[in-house]
């Protein structure tokens, strides 16, 4: 019969190597850190073979394995269940010393250290009986005493269950905490996973890297439906946990919205960190934010996400481990409660409320000195902020990276016929954008909405040119700006050689400058199709419309004649409409 316990087996008693190989079907119970029964079984065993034993217990209760050893020693194992060799390492390991003390020796501390498991216990044996029981815990080197937490040692049925088990939680928080130091000035391998297509996987893949992760390898499992518990199911789980280890991976980045329980499950099964794709975007929002009001609202884009993902303690792995997905745009916040969460948001609301309120009243000043907008739009990547730098020699961080712009930038621009306008550029957009994301960034995006004419940018250099143009328009939708002029661009011409998919399109190169003559043209006619210089006559007698004129248009003269002011402003047609529905056909000045 072929037994499973490891070590120094030989000349070991067929019943006793039973008895310890049947340890290894054991499961704890709940709430046990170790039972009365298991180690009466250890002493009873290891007083007779007059050897050291020792097992290791995960955290889920298993005994995954018995090894046996010497008189005074027992060959410790490196029992992990995380790749992250920082991290705890999910195992305890509990022994015995057959010469009847229970306390641990520097040599079973030093095994606590190297192997980092949850908790080191040694179990003092005489005559067949466990004698003291010592355990020890990793608290990681902030602490003190070496980064050693060790009580004294306690009667073997005095130990206490509860305390111990949570130790190993705090512990693991703490030792989590460091890490999470640490891994902030390390790049992260991660594995992505996707369920949709290789395309989506792709764009995942430079997200994660705009992140600052190292791609180790990407999956793809064609299936209509996640499953409720794992995602990808116990499967194909466990063989992502295979192939995560055997890539060294640190994060699996899932490509869909995981929900919380289906997260921690993941995270259960692969002992990496596990977020997904809304959380990656969020990460990378949070480290792009630069103006006040766009750190306030990616900061609360990610607790709305986070809130209603909390289970349980909260105790999520990727909340500990640090690293992508647990970056704020302020200070660390990521750990808090319920509670103290839903303060924060209303806190975040309050004064993301008074911004908005600010922003409205300087839209309205920009709006009375009528100033035409344009806004440029595309998905992210497309070249807006190159675009906008060459139109306006402005200096606007421009990167291969996606989101490069989280604040719409504003430039003041004037046509060839001296009309000024406001050129803005805009937050990239971007398949399976969160939706949180977009009414956090609702204010900045209605930038877009709000504007004269939209410059549409499209990356000719993509492949997926066209269904990102598709994404775009969706999101414009969404938006409500749709009823605008717009002008379609295609940009990276110089790179590539695309056809003019959308009618009338203009190709150019934002890097080399071609097309931008056109472009600018474009602009400037489409602005003269929406503001009209028109002539008005008002007379003295009716001087109160003269000051509604001016608030509605840009006045380019003014003149005092016999019969009143003579005015010409670029102004909208629909105002010039509701001024004569006013007033009567009588205030434009008639041509001799
Ligand atoms: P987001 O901020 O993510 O929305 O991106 P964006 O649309 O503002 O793109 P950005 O201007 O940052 O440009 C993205 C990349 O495309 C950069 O590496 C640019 O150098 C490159 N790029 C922009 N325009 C051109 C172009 O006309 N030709 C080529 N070859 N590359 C370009």
């Amino acid at each position: 019969m072929k037994y499973q316990v490891n070590g120094n087996t030989d000349g070991i008693r067929e019943s006793i190597l039973a008895r310890l190989d049947s340890l290894t079907e054991c499961e704890l119970e709940d709430g046990e850190f170790l039972p009365r029964e298991l180690m009466k079984i250890l002493a009873e065993c290891s007083c007779a073979v007059n050897r050291e034993i020792a097992v290791y217990i995960t955290r889920d209760g298993d005994i995954v394995s018995v090894t046996v050893g010497t008189d005074c020693d027992v060959e410790l194992a490196d029992w992990r269940l995380r790749r992250n060799t920082n991290r705890l390492s999910c195992v305890r390991c509990v022994h015995t010393h057959p010469n009847g003390d229970g306390r641990l020796s520097d040599v079973d501390l030093s095994a606590l250290k190297i192997f980092r498991y949850d908790a080191m216990t040694a179990v003092g044996v005489r005559n067949g009986e466990p004698t003291f029981v010592q355990t020890a815990f990793l608290t990681g080197e902030a602490a003190d005493d070496e980064g050693i937490l060790m009580d004294a040692p306690v009667r073997w049925y005095r130990v206490p269950d509860a305390e111990w088990l949570d130790r190993i939680i705090e512990c693991d928080a703490l030792v989590g905490r460091e890490e999470t130091r640490r891994v902030e000035n390390r790049q992260e391998r991660a594995v992505l996973m996707g369920i949709e297509s290789m395309e989506s996987l792709e764009e995942l893949k430079r997200l994660a890297e705009t992140a600052g992760a190292e791609v180790a390898g990407m999956f793809l499992q064609k299936r209509d439906r996640p499953d409720g518990a794992l995602f990808i199911g116990r499967g194909r789980a466990e063989e992502l946990a295979r192939e995560s280890q055997a890539l060294e991976a640190d994060i699996c980045i899932f490509d869909d919205e995981l929900t919380g329980i289906q997260a921690r499950n993941l995270e259960e099964t692969l002992h990496i960190k596990v977020i997904d794709r809304t959380t990656l975007i969020l990460d990378i929002f949070a480290q792009r934010a630069s103006s006040a009001e766009g750190k306030l609202q990616v900061e609360l884009a990610q607790l709305q996400y986070q809130s209603a993902r909390l289970i349980g303690q909260g105790l999520i792995l990727s909340r500990l481990a640090g690293g992508i997905g647990t970056r704020g745009p302020g200070e660390s916040k990521l750990e808090m409660n319920r509670r103290r969460i839903r303060e924060r948001m209303t806190e975040l609301r309050r004064r993301l409320d008074e911004m908005e309120k600010q922003r409205s009243v300087r839209r309205k000043s920009r709006e009375r000195n009528e100033v035409p907008s344009v806004a440029l739009v595309g998905y992210t990547n497309a070249g807006k902020s190159t675009l906008l730098n060459a139109l306006t020699g402005a200096d606007v961080y421009a990167e291969d990276q996606l989101f490069a712009t989280l604040d719409a930038v504003s430039r003041r621009m004037e046509t060839a016929e001296k009309t000024p306008y406001l050129l803005t550029d805009t937050v990239g957009f971007i398949r399976k954008l969160p939706h949180t994301l977009v009414s956090a960034f609702r204010s900045t995006l209605d930038e877009a909405a709000l504007a004269d004419v939209l410059v549409i940018v499209s990356d000719g250099a993509s492949p997926d040119m066209l269904k990102q143009h598709d994404t775009v328009e969706q999101v414009l939708e969404e938006l409500g700006a749709t009823e605008q002029k717009r002008i379609e661009v295609i940009n990276k011409c110089d790179e590539a050689d695309p056809m003019p998919a959308f009618p009338g399109a203009i190709l150019i190169s934002a890097k080399t400058g071609m097309g931008l003559g056109e472009l600018k043209a474009a602009i400037a006619a489409a602005l003269q199709e929406t503001y009209i210089p028109t002539e008005f006559m008002i007379p003295f007698s009716r001087y109160g419309i003269l000051a509604e004129i001016r608030g509605m248009g840009r006045v380019i003269t003014e003149e005092h004649t016999d019969e009143g002011t003579a005015v010409t402003v670029m102004i909208a047609k629909e105002d010039t409409e509701k001024l004569i529905r006013k007033y009567g056909a009588d205030i434009l000045r008639q041509k001799a």
